[in-house]
């Protein structure tokens, strides 16, 4: 049996960054990875090869579609669809590799093999030996939700993992469920020229982002890409066809079923904690309802000396909020005081323009019977984004009514995904929406939108408009 005082189950983002911090603090740390590669599904299968795919076809639709608007001619532009995917293979393994280098300079034993609990304290992972830990951090992530009625057969049926890596661009892609992938993978085979429908069973795109965002998101992926997208329709199931699949639709509401044809269909319904196989009622532990682990405001499990941190708890699953788990998790261990605050936590979509939210929504305080404030400023009255040609989307700031505090900010538009640092670090330090006003930023920058939106949610209008 090899000992160590800190032993992570799981190396995605929320196991790796716990296992570093750890090992910063003094910690001799063991990592546990059931796959060959280390990342977790963030780096193998989930943001950077989708980010990099986004980036790829942005590139393609930008050269296709927008150049000529600023003066440049390119006869013509054709996709490379095997180089692209090698580029986001290279990628990926750039930033696998990047991880190992990592676990090697902070002196983590790294063991490959899947873990199973055997004890409160010893893990044997298969293949290798048993470890026991003083602590464990359980970092194992999640999987796609299935959907009844509609198989995945990885070929043809199919989740993102598999989206990320289709031997063609699919003619016809059903995509079912509006949520993050959904818009994601609309917006990178609807670039690439798929003829792309969205069903989504409620009436809304990205539940839980800013209504209004979903709404410019739902505008800009039927007039830029054509897409079709059906709200308010629920997938009820799917029949093979030789290399066609026949997708029953219905309106939620009920009525009569519609049959879609497509090539591929992309089952995107959300994702599921993933505890298969690790055996934790060895070590005294179970999961609730929605299959997530059970843990305090320390992110302790019901056994103290064991911690669960990322997608397979509460809270939103990203890779940021998987990354900052571990951080407080390793953090306490050392006897640190730090403190989480999963309403700081941004949600970001990487289309583009970016679509990027943090903290309430209008739709939250509404419900709550909060009373707010809402400035608003649009990016068409922005002269960097007019040079940019880059006006759509806007910036959203939302302000406690009385107090003027800083309740949350909501951004579509270019570098959406940067700009809503401001938002972070105004909320984490109490800013009014005044304080956000008062931020000298740099002209001409796509930022100022925020200070002008700040400034009429705080006084009612903004300068510029
Ligand atoms: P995971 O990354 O899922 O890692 C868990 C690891 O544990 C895996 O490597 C798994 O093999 C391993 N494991 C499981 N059980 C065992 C066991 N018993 N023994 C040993 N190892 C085990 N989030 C963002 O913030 N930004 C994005 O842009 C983004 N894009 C995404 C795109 C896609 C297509 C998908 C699917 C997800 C995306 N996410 C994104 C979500 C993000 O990937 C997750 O929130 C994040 O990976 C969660 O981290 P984690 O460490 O909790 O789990
Ligand atoms: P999601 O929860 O974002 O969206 C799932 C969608 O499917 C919802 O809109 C839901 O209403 C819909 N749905 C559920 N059942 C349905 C049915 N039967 N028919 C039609 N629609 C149905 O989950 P998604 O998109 O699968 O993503 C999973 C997780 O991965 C999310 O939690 C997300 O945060 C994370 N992720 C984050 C990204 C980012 O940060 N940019 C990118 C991709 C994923």
């Amino acid at each position: 049996m090899e000992r160590f005082q800190v032993v992570v189950i799981g190396s995605g983002p929320g196991g790796y960054v716990a296992a570093i911090r750890a090992a910063q603090l003094g910690f001799s740390v063991a990592l546990v990875e059931r796959y060959p590669s280390l990342g977790g599904t963030c780096l193998n299968v989930g943001c950077i090869p989708s980010k990099a795919l986004l980036d790829s076809s942005e590139k393609y639709y930008e050269a296709a579609k927008h150049l000529a608007d600023h003066g440049i001619q390119i006869p013509s532009v054709s996709v490379d669809w095997s180089k692209m995917l090698a580029r986001k293979a290279q990628v990926v393994k750039q930033t696998v590799g990047g991880i190992e280098f990592l676990m090697k300079k902070n002196k983590i034993a790294v063991y490959h093999g899947h873990g199973r609990l055997r004890s409160a304290n010893e893990i044997a992972v298969e293949g290798g030996p048993v470890l026991y830990g003083e602590h464990i951090i359980i970092a194992t992530g999640s999987k796609p939700s299935p959907l009844p009625g509609v198989p995945i057969d990885k070929k043809r049926v199919i989740t993102s993992t598999e989206a990320l890596s289709l031997s063609e661009i699919p003619g016809r892609l059903v995509i079912i469920g509006g949520g993050v992938i959904g818009v994601e993978m609309a917006s990178i085979f609807g670039r690439l020229g798929s003829a792309v429908t969205i069903v989504e069973f409620l009436d809304r795109l990205l539940p839980g982002m800013d209504a209004e965002a979903a709404e410019e998101v739902r505008r800009m992926l039927t007039t830029d890409y054509g897409a079709k997208i059906l709200l308010g329709h629920a997938a009820q199931g799917v029949e093979m066809r030789g290399e066609i699949v026949k997708v029953q639709v219905a309106p939620r509401q009920g009525g009569s079923v519609q049959e879609i044809e497509a090539d591929y269909v992309l089952v995107a319904v959300g994702r599921r904690p993933y505890t298969e196989g690790l055996e934790l009622e060895k070590a005294g532990l179970s999961v609730d309802e929605r299959g997530r682990i059970p843990v305090n405001e320390h992110l302790q499990t019901a056994v103290p000396h064991i911690y669960a941190i990322g997608d397979v708890i509460r809270g939103p699953m990203l890779a940021h909020k998987a990354s900052e788990d571990g951080i407080y998790v390793a953090e306490r261990l050392a006897g640190r005081r730090p403190h989480l605050d999963y309403r700081q936590i941004p949600g970001v979509v990487y289309i583009w323009p970016e679509v990027a939210g943090v903290g309430y929504t209008e739709e939250e305080l509404k419900q709550e019977g909060r009373p707010y404030r809402v400035g608003k400023f649009p990016y068409r009255a922005s002269g960097r984004a007019r040079a940019a040609h880059e006006t759509r989307g806007f910036v959203k700031i939302i302000a406690d009514a009385k107090t003027d505090m800083l309740l949350g900010m909501h951004v579509v538009g270019p570098r959406a995904a940067d700009l809503i640092a401001v938002g972070v670090a105004g909320l984490a330090y109490g800013a009014s929406a005044e304080d956000i006003f008062r931020l000298p930023l740099a002209h001409p920058t796509f930022s100022e939108a925020l200070k002008e939106a700040a400034l009429a949610a705080s006084e009612g209008a903004p300068i510029h408009l």
